[in-house]
């Protein structure tokens, strides 16, 4: 039995595309899916909510064919609910929205699922877990940023994983059937005590991509770090 309670939810590896070569979209999510992920990450900025710009929903939707995993859609967007419905059509089964950008965030996370696809709620650094009390029974998944959001290569913000802890307590507490997820400087060096914290779905981006022993590799090892913790 881990030392965390509830810790016992299948280890997940996903890949963020956002180190991907661009210009090849569709080989690079094929060749993700024959390294062993279990779900591709799209970060989707819109150069407002964060000051990057990046992924329209015909990008994922050119993409979609080339991969049979699970899509998920984290908009870091101002206005989520104008557009969660295009990544539910461009093929994305998942959809992530800030908490910050939401107004109406209980409403906005019924209506991702009356879309179809399975709603998830991110929460930045500087947002406490007590925010998300009155919604776990709406999603499928909560993404604990460990980065500051809008770009991949910062480093890991280990502050963050008393909140892990926090909100895989409240997830237990309320008997609810919640993936925890994390995203940001995930790496062989930090995937231990974000997993060991309570993380099982756990988001890598340049992690993945600066192994020199390739995808596999580094799917496979960060896969078996995570899961030592389970033991
Ligand atoms: C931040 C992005 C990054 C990215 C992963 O907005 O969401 O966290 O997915 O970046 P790495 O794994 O390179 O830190």
């Amino acid at each position: 039995m881990s030392d965390h309670p509830g810790t016992d939810r299948t280890i997940e590896i996903a890949p963020s595309v956002l180190p991907a070569d661009f210009a090849k979209l569709g080989e690079e999510v094929a060749a993700l899916e024959a390294a062993g992920v279990d779900r591709i990450q799209w970060d989707v900025m819109d150069g407002r909510f964060v000051p990057n710009l990046t992924f329209g929903p015909d990008v994922i939707a050119a993409c979609r064919p080339h991969a049979s995993v699970l899509f998920e859609a984290h908009l870091m967007v101002e206005q989520p609910d104008d557009l969660a419905s295009r990544y539910v059509d461009a093929g994305c089964g998942l959809i992530i929205v800030h908490a910050e950008a939401c107004v109406h965030l209980h409403r906005t996370l019924d209506r991702i699922a009356e879309l179809g696809a399975r709603a998830a709620v991110a929460l930045n650094p500087a947002t406490p877990a007590v925010a998300l009390t009155d919604v776990l029974d709406l999603v499928d998944l909560v993404l604990v940023m460990t980065v500051n959001p809008g770009f991949g290569g910062q480093a890991y913000i280990p502050s963050m994983e008393p909140k892990i802890a926090e909100v895989r307590r409240m997830v237990l507490e309320g008997g609810h059937d919640v993936d925890i997820e994390v995203d940001g400087g995930i790496g062989p060096n930090t995937i231990e005590a974000a997993a060991a914290a309570g993380a099982n779905v756990l988001v890598a981006g340049s992690a993945l991509y600066r192994d020199p022993e390739g995808l596999t590799h580094a799917v496979s090892q960060l896969r078996q770090i995570a899961e030592s913790t389970r033991r």
